[in-house]
């Protein structure tokens, strides 16, 4: 099959389109025709080897986390899906996979992709889709008329972001740059802030949940701007944070938290629901063939992307 591979941590330019021996479905797994992709931040850190301890060094690998395709095979014991089914799901980040005609999915992380969007939309969804809904549902229990802000509201988890606050019924303070706004507004927020103008940590404002989706504030900083029982919520470690993410644990009051996106069918389920209720839209900035992934990867890298970057590997 063709597939993304590299053969060592680099740059972009480490990316080859190749052919390479197709994967098997375990007992547990689909085996999946994968018809797109989609970039996330991760896929990249990967490959320039920011997550060595977890990816090793077993080459060549296949890049790329976020699948859409149709089941083409199931392991014996696979109970919930069969032949021809679409779904949708991410790999682990740290062992890709996705760029490649075929993929390996455990059955436990698959669901149903939604019916009113094309693979090439539903790719965009997995990791940026989930990673805003258990932040924002989970670690921020957010609830109808939460005051919420929403650091890094054009990117890939931001759009999602604003979108899920917004069928949450919450009050939607919305950050990113003056070019994005009239997005981040007709997505739903209620409020945008430019952050080239304004700085929200020095605002008299203050907030139930903090998501920074883009992780360029620290706890510290975020702390006066969130109500007594506030959260924040970040998309990276940081060493800064490291004491607050213990503290927040054993002591009452503001709470530092983490975010780990998790895939799961239940979630995509939930994420299947608030798509074909037109309640959550993806927001596509660019889409690249398979064998322009290396270019894709340096687009995404350059922090500009305005929502997703989709990958078509199959019309
Ligand atoms: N922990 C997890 O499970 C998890 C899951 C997903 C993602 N992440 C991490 O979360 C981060 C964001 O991911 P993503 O997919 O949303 O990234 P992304 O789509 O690449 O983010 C790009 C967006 O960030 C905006 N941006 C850049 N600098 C900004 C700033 N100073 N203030 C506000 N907005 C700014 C850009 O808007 P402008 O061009 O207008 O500035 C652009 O629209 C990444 O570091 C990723 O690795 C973590």
């Amino acid at each position: 099959m063709k597939a993304i591979v590299f053969d060592r941590y680099g740059s972009a330019r480490e990316l080859q389109y190749r052919e390479i021996e197709k994967p098997t479905a375990t007992a547990n797994e689909l085996l999946v025709r994968v018809r797109a992709s989609s970039v996330n931040p991760v896929d990249w850190k990967t490959r320039q080897g920011h997550l060595q301890l977890l990816s090793g060094f077993n080459f060549p690998k296949i890049v790329g986390s976020d699948i859409s395709g149709v089941v083409i095979e199931v392991g014996r014991e696979v109970t919930k899906f069969q032949p021809g089914d679409e779904i949708y799901t991410f790999l682990n980040p740290a062992a890709g996979g996705a760029c490649a005609e075929y993929a390996a999915v455990p059955e436990s992380a698959a669901a149903i992709k939604p019916q009113n969007i094309t693979h090439v939309q539903a790719a965009t969804v997995p990791i940026a889709g989930l990673t805003a809904l258990q932040s924002l549902r989970d670690l921020g229990e957010i609830k109808s008329g939460s005051k919420v802000l929403i650091n890094g509201a054009s990117g890939g988890v931001g759009t999602f972001a604003v979108q899920i606050a917004k069928a949450m019924n919450a009050e939607i303070t919305a950050v990113c740059s003056a070019r994005n706004a009239d997005l981040v507004n007709s997505l739903g927020a209620d409020i945008v802030l430019d952050y080239a103008q304004i700085d929200f940590t020095k605002q008299t404002e203050k907030y139930d949940i903090i998501l920074d989706a883009v992780s360029t504030k620290t706890f510290a900083e975020c702390e006066n701007v969130l109500r007594s029982e506030g959260v924040y919520i970040s998309t990276l470690p940081k060493l800064d944070d490291f004491l607050p993410l213990l503290t927040s644990w054993l002591l009452p009051g503001k709470k530092a938290k983490l975010i780990l996106a998790n895939s799961n069918s239940s979630d995509l389920g939930t994420l299947r629901d608030l798509i074909e209720a037109g309640k959550v839209q993806p927001i596509i900035d660019r889409t690249y063939n398979l064998a322009e992934v290396s270019a894709a990867h340096e687009y995404s890298e350059t922090g500009r992307a305005v929502g997703k970057i989709a990958i078509e590997i199959d019309s």
